[in-house]
């Protein structure tokens, strides 16, 4: 499977009735088996580009598809929101089961399959407990496992650890690592941390700042599980700083237009 997003641009009518160019000609693709992670300034379109991926927005212009799908198989995608959107309502349990109650799988294959999820996130013995019962990384594991219950062959992040406090953020950071090895699954993931990005990614797709065109891609040719190891630091640390030249100089551009205009 591969997903390819094909030269898209969106754009969007604002509150005063005038074109907003968000997206333009973002050409990008993401292979069977690989994280990439998507980096950009605030208000780029990075959480557009990964709705529009979703299925959940359509493209002003060009196209998003899948290829290399085995025949009559629609691709499935699971998204892990910023914001978990669990149902307070539900436990850890049924919020996880939410995903496969449309799905027709029946019920004692749902059970184990949701069960093998709940012990892959760490979950197991919190089946029971409700949302508010919850620290903030635990119930990302919950929004990651039911992104995962369903099979997907595309999974999907937007900026899923960027309301945890630092120390959170980093062993949900080490988390991801261990558990995306244990199922590979094809990854786009959103996040405005670089660091994060080149610990995560197998390569960092920069957009610039609006309209969001795609001003580099990096590949992080360092094994994931490496990439802590001291004798990397120097290379991790290049790439950092690669990502940060880009990124600042369009910080930059966008500082001196709001002084121009303020
Ligand atoms: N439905 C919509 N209608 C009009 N404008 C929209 C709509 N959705 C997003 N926008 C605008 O499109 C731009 C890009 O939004 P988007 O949420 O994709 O950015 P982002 O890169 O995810 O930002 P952030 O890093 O802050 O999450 C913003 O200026 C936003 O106001
Ligand atoms: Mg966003």
């Amino acid at each position: 499977m591969k997903l390819v997003i094909d030269n898209v641009s969106k754009n969007f009518i604002d509150p005063q009735g005038k074109q907003l160019s968000v997206l333009e000609n973002v050409s990008l693709t993401v292979h069977s088996e690989e994280f990439v992670a998507l980096v950009g300034p605030s208000g780029c379109g990075k959480s557009t580009l990964l709705n529009l991926t979703a299925g959940l927005l359509s493209p002003s212009d060009g196209s998003i598809y899948f290829t290399d799908l085995t025949e009559g198989h629609t691709p499935a995608m699971g998204i892990v929101f910023q914001e978990t959107g669990l149902f307070p309502w539900r436990s850890v349990y049924e919020n996880i089961a939410f995903g496969l109650e449309a799905t027709g799988v029946p019920k004692t294959a749902q059970k184990e399959r949701i069960q093998h999820y709940i012990n892959l996130v760490g979950l197991g013995g919190f089946e029971k407990a409700f949302p508010h019962q919850l620290s903030g990384g635990m119930r990302q594991r919950v929004g990651i496992a039911r992104a995962l219950v369903i099979n997907p062959d595309l999974l999907l992040m937007d900026e899923p650890f960027s309301a945890l406090d630092a120390q959170t953020r980093t062993i949900m950071q080490e988390e991801l690592v261990t558990l995306w090895e244990k199922t590979r699954l094809s990854t786009l993931y959103v996040t405005h941390n670089i660091q994060e990005a080149v610990m995560l990614a197998d390569r960092v797709v920069l957009l610039s700042r609006r309209p969001g065109k795609v001003s580099k891609i990096l590949t992080i040719a360092i094994p994931r599980a490496d990439r802590e190891k001291t004798e990397n630091t120097a290379q991790i640390a290049e790439f950092i700083r690669i990502i940060w030249e880009h990124i600042s100089s369009d910080a930059r551009a966008a500082l001196m237009e709001v002084e121009a205009n303020g």
